[in-house]
């Protein structure tokens, strides 16, 4: 893309000032600024910013979920077949590790986080501990596709070699990279990183799919056969990583996805809710829930909407594929987004300055036909570390870990 070019789509999108400084630069940041100008998604931007008001949703109703004891009943019937599926390579893993853990006020990787106490435990090294469970239950590897982004992939893929990838097999583990999204004031305009570079942020954890595929390994997938693709966060401590009973109540249901769900805690629990919307299976966010919905009961007299998510999915690849050109909607999230200001210095604001744009996981949901509701047990397999302190912090993930036996 030559100057000309650039000038030309930013003037469509009301961008002009991207080029403020370009006659001061020298050849090279000029060269970086076009590349990045002509890499830049703008339609994007622009739809998050247009619709930066709540999506109208459809008639949500509640969804049925696969109780915890339902499961316990069909038990060995579903591991006998979720083994299977693994043993014979039909399951990979995807770890979602490109988000920015602002909330934790690190720049480094989430999974670099040692949760440790009296030995060193790494959130990655716990993560591929858990994947070994079931390589020793199946006898067989699973490939994992762990998605970084921009600002941590190469802190990610290096920490993974030092620590000789914990002892899994590096040619089980792949590495990707998400995209970026420009970050932009309030009104919608980009924000400038430098003179040189347009500001952005990780894409949000809705386009995995799409940059997986962009690297390549959907080659990897079809020549390992592999037909499902358990999704999850790296946050969650606890996290079953292709779980053989999820998978096999997943196959056996005859569900082209599932959603492990927990039980509430209260109706105020900030968690997105699996239910119905118009008749998809389809998640609810938090606040989006009405105080209709918050008290609503089923034909039991139990809290309708009871279930919420916790990031951990298991797709049809057949599935995903089918999707992969629908537009997931962009969200729009309130962010300190370090920039320069008009007279070019740097400003590291210590309130929010802007909006980040972002597609999310939860609205690829909405697209499947079906989606098994699998309830597992909280105190098992839920200890996410999003806080410093508090609820769902590293403290919280700690006290659940030893509760597991997980020594610290
Ligand atoms: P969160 O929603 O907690 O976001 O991510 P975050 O960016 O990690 O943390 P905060 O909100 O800035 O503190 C849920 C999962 O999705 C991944 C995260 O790494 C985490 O596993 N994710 C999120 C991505 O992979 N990419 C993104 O752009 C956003």
């Amino acid at each position: 893309m030559n100057y000309n070019e650039a000038f030309d789509t930013l003037k469509k999108y009301g961008q002009e000032h991207v080029l403020d400084y370009y006659d001061e630069l020298d050849d090279s940041d000029r060269k970086e600024l076009l590349r990045q100008i002509s890499m830049t998604d703008f339609e994007f931007a622009k739809a998050g910013h247009d619709n930066r008001k709540a999506e109208k949703r459809g008639i949500i109703t509640p969804i049925s979920v696969t109780t915890v004891d339902e499961i316990n009943s069909s038990k060995e019937h579903y591991m006998a077949v979720g083994k299977d599926a693994i043993a014979k390579g039909k399951v990979g893993a995807v770890l979602l590790a490109g988000g920015m853990g602002t909330r934790l006020g690190s720049d480094k990787p989430k999974g670099v986080f040692d949760i440790g106490i009296t030995r060193h435990v790494y959130i990655f090294e716990r993560l591929i501990e858990n994947l070994m469970d079931v390589v020793n239950e199946t006898g067989s590897y699973v490939h994992l596709f762990v998605m970084t982004s921009e600002k941590n992939n190469t802190d990610t893929i290096e920490f993974f070699k030092e620590k000789n990838y914990f002892g899994y097999p590096c040619d089980y583990i792949h590495f990707f990279v998400q995209d970026m999204a420009p970050a932009s004031d309030y009104e919608g305009r980009f924000l400038m990183e430098s003179k040189s570079r347009i500001a952005t942020s990780p894409n949000g954890n809705g386009g995995w799919y799409l940059s997986l595929k962009k690297a390549g390994y959907d080659k990897i997938i079809a020549g390992a056969g592999i037909e499902w693709l358990n999704v999850f966060a790296v946050d969650n401590v606890l996290q079953r990583i292709a779980d053989p009973c999820f998978v096999g109540a997943t196959i056996s249901n005859n569900c082209v996805c599932g959603s492990k769900v927990i039980r509430k805690v209260n109706k105020d629990e900030k968690v997105g809710v699996l239910c119905l919307e118009d008749n998809h299976p389809s998640i609810v966010e938090y606040y989006e829930l009405t105080d209709e919905m918050k008290n609503a009961v089923n034909e039991k007299g139990e809290p309708a909407y009871n279930f919420g998510v916790i990031l951990n999915y298991l797709f049809k690849t057949e599935e995903l594929d089918r999707i992969a050109a629908m537009k997931l909607p962009p969200h729009v999230v309130e962010k300190k987004i370090a920039c320069i200001d008009a007279d070019g210095n740097e400003v590291n604001p210590e309130e929010p300055n802007g909006y980040k744009y972002e597609t999310l996981i939860l609205d690829m949901i909405k697209l499947l036909d079906s989606c098994l509701a699998y309830e597992v047990v909280r105190e098992k397999e839920f200890a996410p570390i999003k806080n410093k302190t508090g609820v769902d912090s590293v403290e919280s993930a700690r006290e659940l870990l030893k509760k597991n036996g997980i020594e610290l």
